[in-house]
């Protein structure tokens, strides 16, 4: 099987990290190009402060809070050739088929609190945002179970049936021609006005303070991880973490929780998105931010052209590598971890694909080296989405 060309040109370069160049001995598929990938192994000594801990007590204190799975996938790790693989499974967070409502329920809660401090007029307000499926719909629940109202914008791309899900919990639904960026856009210019919040899950200059909330709800997916950890035996932590990236608040979250930790080793962080949509590994490439035109992919969470203004500078330093995936890819993830009985969507797949892409193919004996990777490593992958979030069928002709 040949990829689709890649819109994006990446070079593979190195920022000091001393990274050899992609091996140039073909391994196990010498019929396949070496995946885009970006490698910065420097990133494992940076550290930053910590997120505060108020939000794992609040996620604990709700009724519905249990923590989700870390699921242990041996015959993934002998396939890799790694010591042991953990997947942890957000198929079915506080009731919703993915991890988004842990940063939406917090972001909101701080959001009432400071408006009610503020001595806003009582009453209900509009919660507004732009999704790509998923934190609408956790937008929405929220709002609903607040008694508040909710309007959310879907960009083009977004399944049908993830559409009909965020109207199912009452929200407003308009449906936008255009990409995800422009949801946004259009989001942001309905949330104005005294009685409408905009609970948007990527910031930009002027707009941070609700998104950073939001970043720090995804902290409480990384405690649980620690302890589940912990509690298999591992507890060094993990070698490597690979996290599914869209505007990158959730890889901010995973960056700010592994370099802030004191003492132990770090971990490496390997981000994973679509090759249509790569906004991540094009910026960490250039060095720079910069906005990419996304195209359709089933990976629909993901189908982001602009790094969120505040996860940039945690990503630029923290992160390790990153890599872009197809849809074929994921499909053929997906269809292996159902078959191990791991439920994964489209994005919740993306993780497997991204490490199957960067520890198997040419190069990939350096690219493990760099990643500080051996046979007894432990690896997490963030399954973020169950299949009934973004109901795609993995259908790929030859899959495993
Ligand atoms: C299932 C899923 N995984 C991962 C992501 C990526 O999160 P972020 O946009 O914070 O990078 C999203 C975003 O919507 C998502 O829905």
């Amino acid at each position: 099987m040949r990829r689709p060309p890649c819109p994006l040109r990446t070079s593979r370069w190195t920022d000091g990290g001393g990274v050899a160049e992609p091996d140039p001995v073909p391994e196990q598929t010498p019929h396949l190009p070496a995946p885009p990938w970006f490698m910065r192994p420097a990133a494992r000594a940076w550290r930053c402060a910590p997120a505060p801990a108020e939000a794992r007590a609040f996620h604990t204190a709700l009724p519905d809070y249990s923590p989700t799975p870390l699921t242990r996938l041996p015959d993934l790790a002998a396939e890799l050739g790694v010591g042991r693989i953990f997947a942890k499974d957000e198929s079915c967070r506080l009731g919703l088929p993915a991890f988004k409502v842990l940063g939406a329920s917090w972001a909101i809660h701080r959001a009432l609190a400071e408006r009610a401090a503020s001595g806003a007029a009582p009453g209900p307000v509009t919660l507004v945002t732009a999704t790509d499926g998923n934190h609408g719909r956790a937008v929405a629940r929220m709002a609903h179970r607040l008694g508040q109202h909710a309007h959310v914008f879907v960009p083009r791309g977004v399944h049908p049936q993830a559409v009909a899900a965020i109207a199912a919990e009452q929200a407003k639904v308009t449906e936008v021609p255009g990409p995800y960026d422009e949801a946004v856009r259009r989001a942001a210019e309905e949330a104005v006005g005294p009685h409408a919040l905009l609970i948007q899950d990527t910031a930009w200059p002027g707009y941070e303070r609700i998104p950073g909330w939001i970043v720090e709800g995804y902290s409480t997916l990384c405690a649980e991880t620690d302890e589940q950890l912990s509690a298999a035996g591992v507890a060094a932590g993990p070698g490597l973490v690979v996290v599914p990236v869209g505007v990158g608040s959730l890889a901010q979250a995973v960056v700010t929780h592994y370099r802030s930790r004191p003492a132990g080793r770090a971990p490496a962080l390997l981000s994973v998105e679509p090759e249509s949509a790569a906004c991540v590994l094009a910026s960490l490439t250039r060095g720079a931010p910069v906005t990419v035109g996304t195209g359709d992919t089933t990976m629909a969470g993901l189908n982001c052209g602009t790094p969120s203004s505040i996860a940039w500078p945690r990503l630029h330093h923290g992160l390790d590598a990153a890599v872009a995936v197809s849809d074929a890819d994921t499909a053929r993830a997906a269809i292996r971890l159902a078959a191990l009985g791991f439920p994964a969507g489209p994005c919740g797949a993306a993780t497997l694909a991204g490490l199957r892409a960067m520890l198997t193919g040419p190069g990939a004996a350096a690219r493990r080296s760099a990643l500080g990777l051996d046979a007894t490593s432990v690896i997490v992958l963030l399954s973020t989405e169950g299949p009934t979030a973004n109901p795609h069928a993995p259908t790929v002709p030859g899959a495993l």
